[in-house]
């Protein structure tokens, strides 16, 4: 199997590398031209630069490598950075992933290679009823302006599978967090804070944004999992929700990983800077469809995943 990541040096990017590894695949994957290549990169796979503008840049990577499965992992993944910059996460998610689509058509490879495009729960958006698990049919509703263009996206892939015959899966994955996260993520917000209050860095105080939202986390290491399974046995034409089912508050992750410090004296305080103009209070994932048709399940505990994640934080800071 020969699998090509785009965007493979992002968070996702090289836990599903690793992954794809693991069960014995080679692994090509893009980078834009402006990302640093590094030594750890060689070990597991074969980096190309690329400009995501060149449609014919990217059709020729397809032509030359031949995968069976690409993950289309490049984008702007970052909901609070949606509200500021607008007009570039319109132009990353959306028309970087025409071209892609448009590439992988006019490609030698358009009627073999599965394609496995990669969502959101923030399409739902202002969804009817909170308190019940979103199932892949529900309507979608964005607020916000990444949710919007996830949403998009889902329309290109119902399109390009009616229209052109594309073997497309997509994905619609809810929080994802893990130990490599980069900051702007609130886990990685809050444990990045917890590890410098630790080593005397900061002040004993940490900064928080909206703590009554609920969200649906899962391990990243669960969803590589998911999609390689989605590109495996996912069906052509279909949507899979990947999520935990549990709802959990802002508020109660944040006192799991004050509870994992050293430090008891850390106070909260509220960043208005943190907050969003608009968020939906609850989101909770039906993840049957994947469950019962693909067999996947998560494997790691919330605990499991913030301890893994402080510990990430502690090393580096
Ligand atoms: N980032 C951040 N930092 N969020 C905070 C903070 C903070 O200090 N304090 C509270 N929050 C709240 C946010 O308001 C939001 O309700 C929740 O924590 C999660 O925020 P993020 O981790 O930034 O994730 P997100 O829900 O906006 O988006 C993530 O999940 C999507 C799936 O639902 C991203 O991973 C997206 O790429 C992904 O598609």
């Amino acid at each position: 199997m020969r699998a090509l990541i785009t965007g493979i040096r992002g968070f996702v990017g090289t836990n599903l590398e690793k992954e794809l590894y693991q069960h014995g695949y080679e692994v090509w994957g893009t980078t834009r031209k402006s990302c640093p290549i590094t030594d750890s990169t060689a070990s597991f796979s074969r980096i190309i630069p690329v400009d995501y503008s060149s449609e014919e840049e990217i059709m020729s990577i397809i032509n030359e490598i031949k995968p069976t499965e690409i993950y289309h992992l490049a984008g702007q993944s970052s909901v609070k950075i949606s509200w500021d910059n607008k007009v570039d996460t319109l132009e990353v998610n959306i028309i970087s992933t025409v071209r892609l689509l448009e590439a992988l058509r006019k490609s030698e490879m358009a009627q073999t290679t599965k394609l496995i495009m990669i969502g959101s729960s923030e399409e739902y958006g202002a969804i009817d009823n909170g308190n019940v698990a979103i199932k892949e049919e529900d309507i979608l509703r964005p607020i916000s302006p990444y949710g919007v263009s996830k949403a998009a996206t889902s329309l290109l892939f119902q399109q390009y599978v009616r229209v052109y015959e594309l073997k497309l899966v997509y994905a619609r994955p809810f929080n994802h967090i893990g130990p490599g996260q980069g900051m702007g993520f609130v886990t990685s917000d809050f444990a990045h804070q917890i590890a410098k209050i630790e080593k005397g860095i900061l002040e004993p105080v940490i900064s928080v944004g909206n703590l009554e939202a609920q969200r649906d986390f899962t391990d990243v290491r669960d969803i590589v999992r998911a999609y390689m399974l989605l590109a495996q046995k996912g069906d052509v034409g279909e949507i899979y929700n990947i999520s935990s089912g549990e709802p959990l508050s802002i508020r109660y992750i944040l006192n799991v990983l004050l509870s994992l410090s050293y430090r008891k004296d850390i106070e909260i305080q509220r960043d208005e800077n943190k907050m969003r103009p608009s968020e939906f209070p609850i989101y909770i994932g039906n993840s049957s469809k994947i469950r019962d048709h693909i067999g996947w399940k998560k494997e790691y505990s919330i605990k499991q995943s913030l301890q893994d994640i402080l510990n990430y934080w502690r090393n580096l800071v």
